[in-house]
């Protein structure tokens, strides 16, 4: 039996909620982004509001995984450990944030976004505005009867357009009553090619982009990966579903992210955008 069973109408609005308290904690967290804070500190709010909403922080514990939510900075492609470091001006921080709804045997809902911490230099802007336009271009190729090669071969020709490059040794992946489950979702590749996407499958796109090359290396702590050059990278994650007519993005929030949509060069698709402040829902 294949581990990733489409969802069932009754499941499928417990995986919503889900999907929604993961969005609602990157709203909670994007106050608290300034320079001083430590990614420890962070790593208490998401745990707690988490809990709160009688939902479980999924990474904790998770095959070892010391921490309730990941939190990248800079150069951390993924994976970061939350620490007693504080948060500089001028850092890019990703946070990542998967919750299981309800707590016992619930379904995953899996968000990131990268936040600028005060000033962010044009380099820091570059790579974290592709980023969050990579994974716009990845939704917009989601429909039945596309190929998960469709949706890597639109991100990979954008991101490289921009002098950019896709990181290969993470991908999206397919999430309900699992984290991970497959297929996986390269942000590279080939149109044509790659699992076919169906309707009612649930599955992550969630790109990291790095300003020089694409290689990771994963430091001694067995988590975090980092460029190999050094570069600073970005990533931008939802969970979606889809749908007959195209996609119905799970973890889309309801409001302007301070601290990263609400800069005025970030330009927000109309597929995650807030429903207020967009033209056409996607669904
Ligand atoms: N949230 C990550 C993802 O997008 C996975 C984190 S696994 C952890 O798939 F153990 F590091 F939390
Ligand atoms: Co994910
Ligand atoms: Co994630």
């Amino acid at each position: 039996m294949p581990k990733n069973m489409r969802l069932t109408k009754g499941e499928l609005q417990k995986m919503r909620a889900s999907c929604q308290l993961a969005a609602s904690t990157l709203e909670m967290i994007a106050e608290h982004i300034q320079p001083g804070v430590t990614t420890d500190r962070i790593d208490q709010l998401v745990d707690t509001f988490i809990r709160d909403h009688g939902a479980y922080p999924s990474p904790l514990n998770y095959r070892g995984f010391p921490k309730s939510v990941c939190t990248s900075i800079n150069e951390v492609v993924c994976h970061g450990i939350p620490e007693a470091r504080t948060l500089k001006d001028g850092d890019i921080v990703n946070v990542d944030v998967t919750c299981t709804l309800p707590a016992e045997n619930g379904f995953f809902g899996d968000t990131s976004v990268t936040f600028y911490v005060g000033e962010p230099s044009p380099s820091a802007i570059h790579v974290t505005e592709v980023a969050r336009k990579a994974l716009e271009i990845g939704i917009a190729a989601v429909r039945p009867g596309a190929r998960v090669g469709d949706i890597g071969h639109a991100i990979q020709t954008f991101v490289e357009s921009k002098g950019c490059s896709v990181v290969r040794d993470f991908c999206g992946h397919g999430i309900g009553r699992q984290f991970h489950t497959e297929p996986s979702v390269t942000h590279y590749g080939r149109p044509g090619t790659g699992p076919l996407i169906k309707r009612g499958m649930t599955f992550t796109i969630e790109p990291m982009v790095n300003l020089g090359s694409w290689e990771t290396v994963v430091l001694d702590d067995d988590w975090t990966a980092v460029t190999k050059d050094g570069s600073l990278s970005a990533q931008f994650e939802h969970t979606l579903l889809a749908t007959r007519s195209g996609v119905e993005v799970l973890t889309r929030r309801g409001s302007i992210l301070p601290h990263s949509e609400d800069r005025p060069y970030a330009e927000l698709g109309p597929l995650s955008a807030p429903a207020a402040f967009s033209r056409s829902s996607g669904r």
